[in-house]
């Protein structure tokens, strides 16, 4: 990036007010990142009970960040619950993040570009979906940028900020001096299955599932990923994803996930890893509880 784009995102770039869709994993966590690095965060989702625990979230990062109460109040006063998304009209920056299907999410942007405001970036979190495919939804398809954060958000600074062939640089720019006004790193990427990241981990993370359905045991992957000096295992890192992202993801980047698999069984069973309080691994306060 060019110092003067990077100047730019330092200063903010005008960038005040975000309206996050999803209120799930990642919508709520990257709402939550945008009110404690100083903006204005409307949080929609279609189920309020996302919302609610998304908040609780937020809560819990401020008081591990701030030091001060009046800190954290202040945070929790910039995000702000918004089921109808009526600060999608407002926002400078809309982040989509609902669940991973082509129709739901065109659906969004379809309805959400009538009530843009002129110059708002217009970001889909999608990890796997092709822009091209979702901005077909858009009368305007050039606005639409991917801003693909990772998980868990509050620790991991890269985002990847994904053209598409309909993007002008203008827009590509926009994206990632937003992604600095926040604190991260962007790196753009073009749009292709699986984008930079997603392309190298998958095929990890699923080489190691294939272990475990072998019979390998997950706590000594999990714990040899860890000596090998990553921050935490693939077994572990699959359950904090959710297996149904795990999976679609998968299944987008052309990888096999067979219906008789314990993968797609958990899947299927809703044991989703992490947010459902067990999949591989059983789940207790945020914390995989692991066997000897
Ligand atoms: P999630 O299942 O935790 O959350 C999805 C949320 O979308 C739910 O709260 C659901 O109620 C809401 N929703 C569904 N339809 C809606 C609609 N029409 N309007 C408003 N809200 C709606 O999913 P997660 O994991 O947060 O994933 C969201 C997106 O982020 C997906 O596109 C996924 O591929 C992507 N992503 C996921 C990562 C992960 O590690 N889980 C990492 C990076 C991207």
């Amino acid at each position: 990036l060019s110092e003067g784009l990077k100047k730019q995102g330092e200063k903010g770039a005008g960038f005040s007010r975000v309206h996050v869709i999803g209120a799930g994993v990642m919508g709520g966590d990257i709402a939550a990142w945008c009110a404690y690095r100083g903006m204005s965060v409307t949080l929609q989702d279609l189920d309020m009970a996302r919302i609610g625990p998304a908040l609780e979230r937020a809560e819990k990062l401020f008081r591990k960040r701030y030091r001060k109460k009046r800190e954290v109040d202040a945070a929790m006063l910039r995000l702000v619950a918004d089921p109808e998304g009526k600060g999608a009209a407002r926002a400078d920056v809309i982040i989509e993040a609902v669940v991973e299907k082509l129709e739901v999410k065109q659906e969004i942007f379809r309805e959400v570009e009538r009530r843009l405001k002129p110059g708002a970036i217009l970001a889909t979190n999608t990890s796997s979906i092709e822009l091209e495919r979702i901005a077909e939804a858009l009368e305007d398809r050039s606005r639409l940028i991917g801003l693909h954060f990772f998980n868990p958000v509050a620790q991991l600074p890269l985002v990847e900020v994904i053209r598409s062939q309909f993007n002008a640089d203008e827009a590509i720019a926009r994206g990632a001096s937003f992604a600095l006004a926040i604190g991260k790193s962007p790196v753009v990427v073009k749009s292709a299955p699986g984008f930079l990241v997603n392309r190298v981990l998958m095929p990890y993370m699923l080489g190691a599932v294939e272990q475990v359905e072998r019979g390998e045991s997950k706590e000594l992957l999990d714990a040899a990923a860890l000596a090998f000096g990553m921050p935490m295992g693939p077994i572990e890192l699959m359950d904090t994803v959710g297996l149904d992202v795990g999976r679609s993801v998968a299944m987008e980047l052309g990888h096999e996930v067979p219906a008789e698999s314990r993968f797609a069984r958990l899947v299927a069973e809703g044991r989703l890893g992490r947010k459902s309080g067990e999949g591989f691994y059983r789940w207790d306060k945020g914390r995989a509880v692991k066997g000897p």
